[in-house]
């Protein structure tokens, strides 16, 4: 039993371990359908990834819509208890949630006073040059409207604990550099704040990344150690904080791109239970769930610098792109498998490589995803991938080969407005579907891809409306729909 600050010294007599579970059931949080706000348009709620999600309910957390919250009953005794408990102290000034409560309020009423802007397509943000296009949001004025909360509100407490490689570092180029850039990123960002009492949510700066490559055993699939790791983490902070146990983890987040990420975070209930995990193995079937978990893009930098040949200013044009679709990659998964088999080498518009002379990455690989219109973006071993973005940057029309995945920032993104989503089942019919798309809908998604380019672009220092601000933006989302008392 661990005794450590215990009921502050107030004579816990039935302190054991039995005692703590109750006293746990009490941190009552209640749900705000932010999420599911975004898929409303003028009064009509679309089914969109977050309504078709299974919650997770296990008795202390609910992320399941809440329609009625009562001011006076269960919760309010609740709220006076837990008070008492931690001297008012532990949950800050209450700030926080007054912060969320405004944040709240502010994009509500931004959903219903947007509806006049859909009428034109732009929309112009005060601040920033480029206006955003209204095509490719679920809800553009909710969606501006909360990020711009975010950017006056949102703060982040980085947990010190933990020493470099492990924790505070993380790959910054391969195919796992979105990890490492966010850790890094998160450490000097002006989201950060040094001030526990002011954070909406904490992070955990470990990488899953550097843990395979630093903790690994011989065996390949052993991952005990690293389940080790981010359990002892989680458990010494919240032996050294207060915070921890005062949600149950509800408001803490970590990220990870390897395909480990969504496995080692099982080595602690509550993290994989309660926090926010954002994932590039985005896998529903493994666990993942689009209404708490954040789904993040996998960006392919190999040697750690954005490929020069993807950095002209200006992308070849439709008529430009002689080929209809490309692909190059290794037989990497089921799903690759398939198309390799059905299209490797089959049809010359269609280039399908298994190896492409020279290396993905290399100038041939750039230059194909220019000369397309369409880039095919099957999963590998696991659901993401790097190419989704590689075609983006190329402004060449994502083909989403996938199951059970959910997309980046698909919380605030239409993708079928700057993406083509196919199913196994209709690979067979590859050349089909996308020859028999007309050129006004093929302008309409290379628009649209072109638009929403700047929020899958890596900065150093970020930007506004990049990748990082994105990622924050969706942990900012998950966190808006909870409330901890
Ligand atoms: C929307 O447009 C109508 C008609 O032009 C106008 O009366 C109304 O005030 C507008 N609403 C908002 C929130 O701008
Ligand atoms: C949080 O709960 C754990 C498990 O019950 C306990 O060991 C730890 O001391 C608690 N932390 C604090 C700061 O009270
Ligand atoms: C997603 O998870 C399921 C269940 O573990 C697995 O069978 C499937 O292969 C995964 N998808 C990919 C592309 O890895």
């Amino acid at each position: 039993m661990e005794r450590l600050e215990h009921g502050h010294g107030h004579g816990d007599g039935d302190g054991d371990g039995g005692f703590r579970r109750p006293t746990l059931l009490l941190i009552l949080v209640a749900a705000f359908p932010i999420l599911s706000f975004f898929a409303i348009n003028h009064g009509i709620v679309s089914v969109n990834f977050q309504t078709k999600s299974i919650a997770i309910n296990h008795g202390t957390i609910s992320h399941a819509p809440s329609p009625t919250i009562d001011g006076d009953s269960a919760e309010q005794r609740i709220r006076k208890r837990k008070k008492k408990k931690l001297g008012g102290g532990g949950g800050g000034d209450g700030k926080v949630e007054e912060d969320l409560v405004m944040a709240r309020a502010a994009i509500r009423n931004a959903i219903i006073s947007g509806g006049n802007s859909s009428s034109s397509s732009l929309l112009v943000v005060p601040g920033d040059e480029t206006p955003l296009s209204t095509a490719v949001y679920r809800n553009p004025t909710a969606f501006l409207r909360s990020y711009e909360e975010m950017e006056r509100r949102f703060k982040v407490y980085v947990y010190d604990e933990g020493e470099p490689p492990l924790v505070h570092d993380g790959p910054c180029k391969s195919i796992y550099t979105t990890e490492g850039r966010f850790i890094s990123e998160m450490e000097y960002s002006g989201v950060r704040t040094r001030n526990p009492a002011k954070a909406h949510a904490f992070f955990f700066p470990f990488s899953v990344t550097n843990m395979v490559h630093f903790l690994h055993r011989p065996t390949p699939y052993d991952i005990t150690k690293l389940r080790g790791f981010l359990a002892g983490y989680v458990r010494s902070v919240a032996s050294n904080h207060p915070f921890w146990n005062r949600s149950a983890g509800a408001d803490h987040f970590m990220l990870s791109c390897h395909d480990w990420g969504p496995l080692a975070s099982r080595g602690h209930r509550e993290l994989y239970e309660n926090s926010i995990l954002a994932f590039c193995n985005a896998n529903t079937s493994e666990g993942f769930n689009p209404r708490k978990d954040v789904s993040i893009p996998e960006i392919n930098l190999y040697s750690g610098f954005f490929p020069e040949e993807l950095h002209k200013p200006v992308a070849p044009g439709l008529t430009a792109r002689p080929y209809l679709a490309f692909f190059a990659g290794g037989r990497h998964g089921a799903i690759r498998q398939e198309l390799l088999r059905l299209w490797k080498g089959k049809v010359p518009e269609m280039p399908v490589f298994e190896y492409l002379p020279g290396r993905p990455g290399g100038k041939d690989y750039y230059s194909f995803l220019l000369q397309s219109r369409f880039c095919l973006c099957p999963s590998g071993y696991e659901v993401a991938s790097p190419r989704v973005v590689e075609a983006v940057y190329a402004e060449c029309v994502p083909v989403i080969v996938s199951e059970s995945y959910v997309l980046p920032f698909s919380d605030v993104l239409r993708w079928e407005a700057f993406s083509v989503a196919v199913t196994v089942e209709e690979l067979p019919r590859l050349r089909e579907i996308l020859e028999a798309l007309p050129v006004t809908e093929l302008r309409r998604l290379r628009e649209g891809v072109k638009a929403v380019k700047r929020h899958f672009v890596l900065n150093s220092p970020a930007k506004r409306f990049d990748v990082f601000h994105m990622i924050l933006h969706s942990v900012w989302l998950r966190r808006l729909n909870i409330k901890i008392l």
